[in-house]
């Protein structure tokens, strides 16, 4: 009989985790785990909360470090930068010197050097894991994770207030990204009319691509007129000394991102009830609710009736924007829509235009729908698969209370993951790995869903 489970198990489940903490391994710098070894050399900050989902089950303190070398590059004002350089690591654009960070922005450390613009806020997911994987070893370990809460309380609370406040200024309960980047989703196609009003100035100081030098097809990657605006973004952000007062008034680029909202609105309910578990202050707890609340309200507000599918907003052209990508399902991550809606949302995720799309390889969400004319099976955000994406949702289904929805997207992720290339995003349909390979965050997923 044909053994199909053979040709897809390329390894074992055990010879699996020992390969992803193997990687993990490799991709150590001593204190921060690089995002993957050549393409991106130093730590991302979504990355990083992923990478110590990843190493909790290995090591609670080598995560609980991860996570502190993140906030210690947290700037005065509460942003988590969405890079924190590694010193002396070369071969990433733009490095320290593009950004000028402690050079311009008032609110930067001086040290180390970081990127002056934020990243999705997962990382309450990772304390959670921490403290659950601490619960469960010796009396030394679980002091040194409630020590690492108590030192870092303070720190996750001026994260989210930062976000609450200098990211939502009107209370709107969404969180304004001045950069695609920002999304974690650079190039998807949420972007792309926002982006057709970004106008690089022709005073654009020169710069030369590194990413290229990595991912030899450039097909798999943004291109290069995608480059010049995330570039010149960058510029326009440094000659307002990244100043959060001001970017409302200068970014050519300013959207309501209804992903970032939801994960917002997810990780401030995890957080108050690590505050309310670890007698954190009541005030703390209230107003983490109090956003959880609002940005779940923000998100459901966004979603089309019949559909129940999320959407961003153009903040430069007052327009909502419709696609149809895996941000679709933000309402799925945090909650609140009503019964049917989320019912139908539900069905989307499942059906034909996504997980359920008769030739998909796995049975996983592909970033832009198959069906979508913006779709492209290779490149980036416009298509390919994510495992940390298909984490995350098995990860917010078992929290909803949906197991088995939960464990199907975990089988099937592992299913994928088994070809041991642990690359950063797929080919839908033939699973071929693309991209980076040995991207931390999708060894970081394994190891979770195997632990
Ligand atoms: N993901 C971006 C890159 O490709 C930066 O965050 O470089």
């Amino acid at each position: 009989m044909e053994n199909v489970g053979v040709v897809h198990y390329g390894f074992t489940p055990t010879q699996l985790s020992a390969r992803a903490a193997y990687l993990l391994r490799g991709n150590d710098l001593g204190t921060m785990t690089s995002a993957a070894p050549k393409l991106y050399p130093h730590m991302w900050s979504w990355d990083a909360a992923f990478v110590s989902v990843g190493l909790a089950p290995l090591s609670v303190e080598r995560a609980v470090m991860e996570l502190d070398t993140l906030l210690s590059a947290q700037w005065s004002n509460g942003m988590i930068p969405h890079i924190v350089f590694a010193n002396g690591r070369d071969g990433y654009f733009p490095g320290p010197a593009r950004w000028e960070c402690s050079k311009l922005a008032f609110n930067a450390p001086r040290s180390p050097d970081t990127s002056g613009i934020t990243q999705p806020p997962v990382h309450a997911i990772a304390v959670q894991r921490i403290l659950d994987h601490a619960g469960r070893r010796g009396r030394t370990t679980r002091a040194m994770a409630n020590e690492f809460l108590d030192r870092r309380w303070g720190d996750l609370m001026r994260w989210h207030r930062w976000l609450a406040h200098a990211r939502d200024p009107k209370g709107r309960g969404r969180i304004t990204i001045y950069h695609g980047w920002e999304s974690g989703m650079d190039n998807s196609p949420r972007w792309d009319e926002a982006y057709a009003n970004v106008k690089p100035g022709a005073d654009l100081p020169p710069y030369r691509r590194a990413d290229l030098d990595v991912v030899g097809d450039a097909s798999m990657r943004p291109t290069d007129l995608e480059y010049d605006r995330y570039i010149w973004l960058v510029e326009q952000m440094k000659r307002a000394h990244y100043d959060d007062a001001v970017l409302p008034d200068v970014m050519d680029f300013a959207v309501e991102d209804v992903f970032v909202s939801a994960i917002f609105a997810v990780a401030c309910e995890v957080l108050a009830t690590i505050g309310e578990d670890h007698s954190k202050p009541r005030s703390d707890v209230r107003e983490l609710r109090t956003w959880g609340e609002r940005f779940r309200a923000g998100v459901v507000a966004t979603t089309l009736e019949r559909s129940g599918a999320a959407r961003d907003f153009d903040l430069k052209s007052d327009k909502w924007i419709t696609t149809e990508t895996i941000a679709c399902f933000a309402p799925l991550l945090c909650g609140g829509l009503p019964r049917e809606r989320e019912r139908a949302l539900v069905r989307l995720f499942e059906g034909t235009r996504f997980c359920g799309h008769p030739d998909l390889r796995y049975a996983v969400p592909p970033s832009t729908s198959p069906i979508s004319a913006d779709f492209r099976a290779r490149e980036y955000w416009r298509g390919p698969v994510w495992p940390v994406m298909t984490w995350l949702f098995s990860w917010a289904f078992a929290r909803r209370g949906w197991p088995e929805r939960s464990s199907r997207l975990r089988e099937e992720g592992l299913r994928q993951a088994a070809d041991g290339a642990f690359a950063e995003y797929y080919e839908p349909f033939t699973g071929e790995p693309l991209g980076s390979m040995q991207q931390s965050w999708t060894a970081a997923s394994v190891l979770d869903w195997l632990d």
